[in-house]
């Protein structure tokens, strides 16, 4: 399986012969500069919240690709509103697809669409793929709920907010960690702008001084999961 990062909360996922794309943020990302998003190819679009730093490009890259959008009921109804024709609106719970079956759980966070309708509540994800078990948060802030998710899954890899402020900061996503039973973490949300800036040197020893590796790949970077 493959990760490339896309800066902010923005990555694309490749496994099965199967292209997922999360959260498209790009091109009101200044770090994202360079990321070309008539070059991103997507079979399935996935999105945790209506914020615009989650879906500000959703709409150009769903209409290059044709991409399948996977988006909370309310977030979905939006899309639609917007001319995209092939979407799933999801809830919370399980939900069968061809790539196999998506959980949608809970994030405590908040949600509303570009246009300030009412966006239901913010999720995050857990995928199985390739017989690897990925968890994406989404934004969210540290929270109980993490604990089902050792309770359900061993997972592989998990994709977690670090930079703070209006997520988890590096010190609550060590003990999301913790949680959730894994132990190597792709960090995302930090960066893109001053209140969520961090000391990514400070963040990979605070997860190593748990015998847990925070992966950060660079904005364009693909690494191998
Ligand atoms: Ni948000
Ligand atoms: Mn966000």
């Amino acid at each position: 399986m493959k990760y490339t990062y896309y800066g902010q909360s923005c990555f694309l996922l490749e496994a099965d012969g199967k292209k997922f794309l999360f959260d498209p943020f790009i091109t009101h990302n200044p770090l994202a500069k360079e990321i070309d998003i008539s070059k991103i190819e997507a079979d399935y679009i996935l999105v945790s919240h209506g914020h615009q730093d989650h879906i500000a490009d959703l709409v150009t890259i769903a209409n290059n690709t044709g991409a399948q959008v996977i988006a909370m009921v309310e977030v979905a109804s939006w899309i639609s509103k917007q001319g995209v024709k092939n979407i799933t609106d999801i809830n919370f719970g399980k939900s069968v697809f061809d790539f196999g079956t998506l959980r949608t759980v809970w994030a405590v966070h908040s949600s509303s669409n570009p246009d300030e309708s009412y966006g239901g509540n913010p999720a995050g994800f857990v995928l199985q793929l390739e017989e690897k078990t990925i968890y994406f948060a989404g934004d969210t802030a540290l929270t109980l709920e993490m604990k089902l998710l050792a309770e359900l899954y061993q997972l592989d890899y998990a994709i977690l907010p670090i930079g703070g402020h209006y997520t988890m900061d590096v010190a609550d996503a060590v003990v999301a960690s913790k949680f959730i039973a894994c132990d190597k973490i792709i960090g995302v949300h930090y960066d893109t702008f001053p209140p969520i800036k961090i000391d990514t040197e400070e963040a990979k020893q605070a997860f190593e001084k748990e015998n847990k590796t925070l992966l950060l790949p660079a904005i364009g970077e693909t690494i191998d999961l």
